[in-house]
């Protein structure tokens, strides 16, 4: 049958990898061997995500994060320079700095009060005349990581020998640089302690599969079928199709009141819409090629169906991204230290800033398709990070619907009833990611 919709622009479809019909085995996710592994070979190899650039933007600005107990510190020197530590003292090795984020030209350790500059040079310590084996201030400083900054983020690593963050993210940098998340701003920010390892989330968000029977009334505005997938060297997407009806749904005339929000959202009245839902998601891209720069949105450097769909995209081994034209939701899966059933998730939601200094855009104010002249919203505060168990808060709708079925997910790996994963064609993503992580691991290509 044909099919309902189409990309409108060319999306350079990869061949796709074979990599059999074997299951996945079940213990790569319920082993300590297993997660042993991961920690030499991938962890404590690759590039990871520390944080929004955004959050670094003057000297003195700081993040703090954690890897497998490990903690980090990130923080913009006097030379405006961004550096990556391990968080510790190096006297008696108390953690330095307590916050999530925050501006300190100087970080003083709460034991004896040694204490560092933001370049992580450490410039006092009391009594340094009773330490005979040197003034420590000549001979310590915090210990450094490989740290560098790429598509909006800043990016540390354990391993001092990493490749370059430019060759490690690859083909990502051409990819994401047009949405310029750099300009974006974070709107919500939590860290969610789920009973389930890593990769169970990881997976969870890279098929879609799962779609019809577990989240049914996204079928009437998104297509969860026959969808572009492509794998890279390491990383993979895929491009979901937003506001049309999904293949698996027979009625393909009627706009539901979901896919009337998903118009409402992109600036079109659907009252005043003369088109069934099938034309809905073409309307959505004109409308805003069309409209954007009235709405403060420079879209020039995205393509037709960048203006409608989701891009998603799973950066090894644990970031994935569910790009919008005007927004992205970030989740990043980091293992618990030691148990291969836990994991940390954390979820943030960015927004791009309408721009206020687009030529033909009223000072504050943006003229929505239409005429309609909405105010442009004032900078966003930034949200206090939180941190929280699963179930004890709400994630929204259809991220409550996937935590819900992870945690028996988790258990059913670890019954002597299940012997791993039986994928379908849907799921080439977690074959590739698979592939992956056994490249790391058992071919030691990386
Ligand atoms: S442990 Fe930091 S000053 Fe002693
Ligand atoms: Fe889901």
């Amino acid at each position: 049958m044909a099919k309902h919709w189409k990309y409108y622009s060319d999306q350079d479809k990869q061949t796709d990898p074979d990599y059999g019909t074997d299951i996945i085995a079940k213990e790569r996710y319920v082993s300590k061997e297993f997660m042993d592994l991961e920690v030499e070979n991938i962890w404590k190899k690759v590039w990871l995500m520390g944080g929004p650039l955004l959050d670094l933007q003057n000297p003195g600005d700081y993040i703090t994060t954690e890897i497998l107990g490990e903690p980090i510190l990130i923080s913009m020197g006097d030379d405006n320079k961004i550096r990556a530590f391990y968080n510790v003292c190096q006297h008696r090795g108390n953690r330095l700095v307590h916050s999530i984020k925050g501006n300190n030209s100087e970080h003083s350790c709460s034991f004896h009060g040694w204490r560092y500059n933001s370049n992580g040079e450490l410039k006092f310590a009391p009594d340094e005349e009773t330490f005979p084996q040197g003034i420590p201030c000549d001979k310590l400083k915090l210990k450094e990581l490989p740290c560098d900054t790429a598509i909006g983020f800043v990016w540390f690593s354990l391993n001092k020998d990493v490749e370059p963050l430019e060759e490690y993210l690859g083909i990502i940098n051409e990819h994401l640089n047009p949405y310029h998340f750099e300009r974006q701003f974070i709107v919500n920010d939590v860290t969610v302690e789920m009973p389930y390892n890593w990769k169970t989330s990881v997976d969870a968000f890279n098929e879609t599969y799962h779609v019809v029977q577990t989240h049914p009334e996204l079928t009437s505005w998104i297509e969860d079928l026959d969808i572009q997938i492509d794998c890279y060297d390491k990383h993979n997407r895929y491009l979901v199709p937003f506001g049309t009806p999904s293949s698996h749904i027979k009625d393909k005339k009627t706009i539901t009141d979901d896919l009337k929000l998903y118009m409402e959202q992109a600036g079109i009245d659907p009252s005043k819409f003369k088109g069934d839902a099938t034309e809905v998601r073409r309307a959505i891209q004109l409308h805003r090629r069309k409209h954007g720069k009235e709405m403060g949105y420079d879209f020039s450097e995205l393509n037709d169906d960048q203006l409608s769909d989701d891009f998603h995209y799973l950066i090894f081994p644990n970031i994935t991204l569910n790009i919008y034209p005007e927004s992205m939701m970030l989740f990043r899966q980091r293992p618990h230290p030691t148990d291969p059933n836990q994991c940390l998730f954390d979820l943030q939601n960015y927004v791009m800033q309408p721009d206020a200094n687009i030529p033909g855009v009223t000072e504050r104010e943006r003229r929505i398709g239409g005429g309609k002249i909405a105010k442009i919203p004032e900078q966003p505060e930034r949200p206090l990070h939180r941190q929280f168990k699963h179930g004890e808060e709400s994630l929204g709708l259809v991220l409550d619907q996937d935590a819900y079925n992870l945690p028996n997910v988790q258990q059913g790996m670890n019954s002597a009833g299940y012997d791993g994963l039986w994928l379908g064609s849907q799921e080439l993503r977690i074959r590739h990611f698979h592939a992956t992580i056994d490249d790391y691991i058992y071919k030691n290509k990386r």
